[in-house]
């Protein structure tokens, strides 16, 4: 498989865009985070390695917020800080790349007071932790409508009456010295996008990495709602199944792979109460819905390497007439792989049980599928290949959907016990 198939600069860029996404009212939250972290861990001495944990952590912190439902209000957030740190550590532990995080995130909210009490000697986990927890706060205090420099004394006096119940005398003195470094503050205030320059090395994900990394990204769109879990994970061996029938290529199936794991990962952004409802949607519940479609072409269009995957994720709920959704393209534009992603995703969503039905048998879905070909609205082609081989796929959708839902819980157990 493809050695170096996307960069680690793209990748983090892609996750901050999509958090911003979800909490569309912190802006550049993460990104800022992220900066005055590493930025931290500078002024306080830590090694590079260090700065690079700390960098991670604050991009990451608020990722246990994800698996509350709807568009999460930064308000949200705080009051419910430590059940997202606890949250977020769970979900990091779910993969050895992420994994390293997981004891940082899961401290980022821990007041120093609780820390001492705790800790015999603080480790690097508890010392980033803490770097997250200030860095988050002085973010939280910035205002982006304002003169940058102007509010450094303002934010200096409110840490500092915080001051030590929440962080310790190490991250404090850190935090002083960044107060007379200018640049660092009209960095975080004008130019967030600014943290993408920290990471100086950049380091390339080989497909088979970037596969892993989206298969963790789709577990937390798919355990956000117990009704859809799984979904992605289905779509994903679907996809495959059908490319591989289909004779594309190795690589080409990898990429289909990581656009089924991705295809709904804007659904982060939508309710619950309109993903789940069993009914038919209102006009104006099924216009929040459609959203999902464009920002997932908004959010992977510029991936290095994911030329063909966000086309394949954006395009899975248009129709070979135009009358699909959201940007009505023509059957001409709709390449095997798009074709492909759009019955895997229905195939999917018949054979899995949902709150207000079960998963359909055999005659239904074929049924349904052969309609819908019929009507003109999916390929025919690929419904025919995939009846063909129903029991094969159907059972490699069925077992790729279960063993998603055993490492999950796996994770769980890991997370409980640590
Ligand atoms: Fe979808
Ligand atoms: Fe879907």
């Amino acid at each position: 498989m493809i050695q170096q198939f996307t960069t680690k600069r793209d990748i983090i860029r892609g996750f901050a865009n999509a958090m911003n996404l979800i909490s569309p009212e912190v802006q550049n939250h993460h990104e800022k985070v992220s900066y005055l972290c590493y930025r931290l861990a500078e002024a306080m001495g830590m090694p590079e390695a260090q700065k690079r944990l700390a960098f991670f952590g604050g991009l990451m912190h608020d990722i246990g917020g994800v698996l509350k439902e709807g568009n999460v209000s930064l308000l949200e957030l705080e009051r419910n800080a430590r059940g997202v740190s606890v949250n977020g550590a769970k979900l990091l532990r779910m993969l050895p790349l992420t994994d390293p995080f997981a004891s940082i995130v899961q401290e980022s909210q821990t007041p120093w007071e609780r820390l001492k009490r705790t800790f015999k000697t603080l480790h690097a986990p508890q010392r980033i932790g803490q770097i997250v927890h200030l860095a988050d706060t002085v973010t939280l205090l910035l205002n982006d409508k304002e003169s940058a420099l102007n509010q450094v004394d303002h934010v200096k006096e409110c840490i500092h009456n915080i001051g030590e119940r929440e962080f310790g005398p190490e991250v404090l003195a850190g935090f002083d010295k960044l107060c007379g470094i200018e640049a660092v503050w009209l960095d975080v205030v004008y130019r967030p996008e600014i943290f993408l320059d920290l990471i100086t090395i950049d380091q390339s994900f080989s497909l088979d990495e970037t596969v892993r990394l989206t298969e963790f990204m789709s577990k937390i769109v798919d355990f956000r709602s117990p009704f859809t879990a799984m979904h992605s994970a289905g779509v994903a061996a679907t996809a495959v199944a059908l490319a591989e029938l289909s004779n594309m290529s190795e690589d080409e199936c990898g990429m289909m792979r990581i656009a089924g794991y991705l295809h709904d990962i804007v659904k982060l952004k939508i309710p619950n109460a309109i993903l789940d409802k069993p009914g038919k949607l209102t006009d104006h519940e099924f216009n929040i819905m459609k959203e999902h479609a464009y920002y997932s072409w908004i959010l992977l269009k510029d991936i290095r390497g994911f030329e063909m995957i966000s086309k394949w994720a954006a395009l899975h709920h248009e129709k070979l007439n135009g009358k699909g959704y959201p940007f009505h393209v023509m059957k001409e534009e709709l390449t095997l792989g798009s074709r492909i992603m759009t019955v895997a995703d229905i195939f999917s969503a018949l054979t899995e049980d949902r709150p207000y039905r079960r998963s359909m048998d055999k005659e239904k879905v074929i049924g349904i599928l052969r309609g819908d070909a019929g009507s003109g609205l999916i390929s025919g082609g690929v419904v025919e290949l995939l009846i063909d081989h129903y029991d094969a796929i159907n059972a490699r959708r069925d077992a790729e959907s279960r063993a998603a839902s055993k490492k999950y819980q796996q994770s769980l157990e890991k997370a409980r016990e640590a």
